[in-house]
């Protein structure tokens, strides 16, 4: 399957069999990614955006962290979806275009495609590369569906290109993913989504707050995948700005943060050092810190408003029996 430019992109529906078509619109920019990097690790308290953790290793490496018994909300989001289908599809109607947000290897959308019955399925992800095995699946499981692989970045704001979504869409964007925003990143995110889902909706899967002693194992899991899944982004840092970054310096931490109700990931300097690249320096104290990522965790009542304030008029919800994680269906 090769990859489309966006302009040259037709609407004209594909032969059945025809397999999935491919447009990639996101360009990396390497000047531009430098600068964000070095503007982060610059800064009074060095940070780096949780993209940067899904190089081809860290993607593999977060697929490990679905797998773990600490990691609770990928399995509970499966629960809710697989108990409450009937309800969920019924409460959705009519599907004609499902868009995928962050699709990987779209295992999430087939449970969701039988229920829902998409006349079109379009998987969405940074790279159409990390695409290709999930839609040849979904056409493998659905021959007569039209499916479009999209690569794009919406680590801001959603823009589809004109014609890719067709007829009334429901975007998908589950695994909590939102917790990766800041709040008001994430209702410029959920604004830019409710512009663009016309008379369909949003169905989306939201961590939500819970005792300490659940949270943080999530994150700190007992063999050390989340560690090595932490660790690997000085790697990819290596790569991308050529610095001396050594893995074996640094030490992985997470906490619950509950006054700001969210996880943070770290990176602490087991020892004083200067980490260099081309176009700079930074010097880390022995025990300072990288800050990598956050996943922020909501109250039921907390992200409805998040919704309401992000243009989305009414919205309904499942959630587990242990109140632990919740899946929105937003309209309006
Ligand atoms: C992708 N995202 C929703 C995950 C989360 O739970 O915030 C990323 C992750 N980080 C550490 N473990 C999982």
């Amino acid at each position: 399957m090769n990859p489309v430019a966006p302009s040259a992109f037709a609407s004209t529906p594909r032969a059945a069999g025809a397999g999935p078509q491919l447009v990639q619109c996101h360009r990396e920019n390497l000047t531009e990614v430098r600068r964000e990097l070095s503007a982060g690790l610059n800064a009074a308290h060095a940070y780096t955006s949780p993209k940067f953790l899904y190089d081809a290793l860290g993607s593999l490496l977060f697929e490990a962290i679905t797998l773990l018994p600490e990691y609770y909300p990928t399995r509970t989001e499966a629960d809710i979806l697989s108990v409450n289908a009937r309800a969920i599809a019924q409460a959705i109607g009519a599907v004609d275009t499902l868009v995928d947000l962050g699709a990987g290897n779209c295992a999430k959308a087939l449970h969701l495609i039988p229920s829902l019955q998409p006349q079109r399925y379009v998987g969405v992800d940074i790279s159409v590369d990390f695409l290709e095995k999930g839609l040849a699946e979904v056409q493998h499981q659905h021959p007569q569906m039209a499916i479009t692989g999209l690569g794009l970045d919406f680590s801001s704001a959603l823009s589809m290109p004109a014609d890719i979504v067709q007829g009334r869409p429901v975007f998908f964007y589950p695994g909590s993913s939102i917790g990766n925003f800041t709040p008001e990143q994430a209702a410029v995110f959920l604004a830019s989504v409710q512009g663009q889902a016309r008379e369909g909706g949003l169905l989306i899967g939201v961590d939500l707050i819970k005792d300490t002693a659940w949270l943080e194992p999530a994150y700190d899991d007992a063999l050390g995948v989340t560690a090595a899944f932490n660790l690997n982004l000085l790697r990819h840092l290596n790569r991308l700005i050529d610095s001396n970054f050594d893995p074996r310096d640094w030490r992985h931490v997470a906490y619950f943060n509950r006054s700001a109700s969210r996880i943070e990931m770290h990176l602490e300097a087991q020892r004083a050092l200067v980490v260099r690249w081309p176009q700079g320096e930074r010097k880390f104290e022995a025990g300072e810190r990288l800050h990598t990522e956050n996943s922020y965790k909501y109250s039921i009542e907390g992200f409805a408003a998040l919704l309401q304030s992000s243009g989305f008029a009414r919205s309904r919800c499942w959630v587990d029996a242990r109140g632990w994680f919740a899946v929105f269906w937003a309209q309006g």
